[in-house]
């Protein structure tokens, strides 16, 4: 997805349209979803902004081109400002899967693709597996491609709900895979998940109740959460187990997985954890 050397095309180009100083500046990486470019541009440039799309569009081949900003929020919504194009709405590819999108109203995180693909190889056909997170399917969609696993996914995005209901019929597994469109925190099931997938950052540990709810008497869960590096290892696995044991249950650690730098001293690590009801 990403691509860390400057076409000399795009240089060759630009370098006609601004002033030589601000060609160093021009970004050297950008992430492709689909046929959708983000681009990192740095201020000074803001002038040029909408030609560098442009140029850049044409060269490497896309239909539109934002600016790459910052992912906020409950529903973890970008805010990315369009440069080139209007239709930001495409279908990516990665490890056979299809995910079709909204590249400007949907986070899609290319650093967390090694979860999205270790997915694929964690379920069995017999399991049931509960995403109490769904998106549009960024890591249920692989355990049902691939794993075959009955899958829930929920999401509480209207926009967002509408693709991941189109990717489980483009991915062909309306058989196996159910979405509801609610808040978890109202999701009706209890004691019937072998997996679950926490997949959420910042205020994960609020929702491990609700998991434990959901959980078979014994499960496997997938947590993630945002974890300031000066509380590693200990965290974030210590804060589950104490609220695991409020809930009445026990937590052993299987694995640990640093998915991605979340700010300047933050992590965005997943645990593996098996749970058992006391
Ligand atoms: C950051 S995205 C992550 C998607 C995917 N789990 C991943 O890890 O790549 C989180 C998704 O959870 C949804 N979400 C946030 N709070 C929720 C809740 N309480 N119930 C259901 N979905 C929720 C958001 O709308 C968003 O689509």
């Amino acid at each position: 997805m990403r691509t860390q050397v400057i076409k000399p095309r795009i240089k060759e180009i630009l370098s006609k349209e601004l002033p030589p100083e601000l060609v160093d500046l021009l970004p050297k990486r950008w992430v492709k979803i689909g046929d959708v470019l983000l681009l990192p541009l740095r201020k000074e440039l803001e002038p040029y902004k909408y030609k560098i799309a442009e140029v850049y569009a044409q060269v490497i081949g896309a239909k539109a081109v934002l600016r790459k900003g910052h992912i906020k929020g409950e529903t973890r919504k970008p805010d990315y400002e369009i440069l080139y194009g209007s239709d930001t709405i495409t279908v990516h590819i990665e490890n056979g899967i299809k995910y079709k999108l909204d590249v400007a109203k949907i986070m899609f995180s290319p650093a967390n693709v090694k979860e999205r693909v270790r997915m694929a190889k964690v379920a069995k056909p017999h399991e049931l597996v509960v995403d109490m997170f769904a998106g549009i399917g960024h890591l249920s969609l692989p355990i049902a491609v691939y794993g075959k696993a009955k899958v829930i996914a929920i999401e509480k995005d209207p926009y967002t709900f509408k693709f991941l209901v189109e990717n489980i019929q483009l991915n062909k597994v309306e058989d196996r895979m159910m979405a509801y469109n609610m808040d978890n925190r109202d999701f009706p099931g209890e004691n019937i998940a072998d997996r679950i997938l926490m997949g959420y950052v910042v205020r994960t540990h609020e929702f491990i109740p609700k998991a434990l709810s959901i959980a078979k008497d014994e499960a496997i869960i997938h947590y993630h959460n945002t974890v300031p590096e000066k509380l590693m290892p200990k965290e974030p696995f210590e804060t589950f187990l104490k609220i695991a044991k409020e809930h009445g249950y026990e937590a052993e650690k299987l694995n640990e997985l640093k998915i991605k730098r979340y700010a300047p001293g933050v992590w965005h690590v997943v645990v593996d954890v098996r749970v058992y009801k006391k």
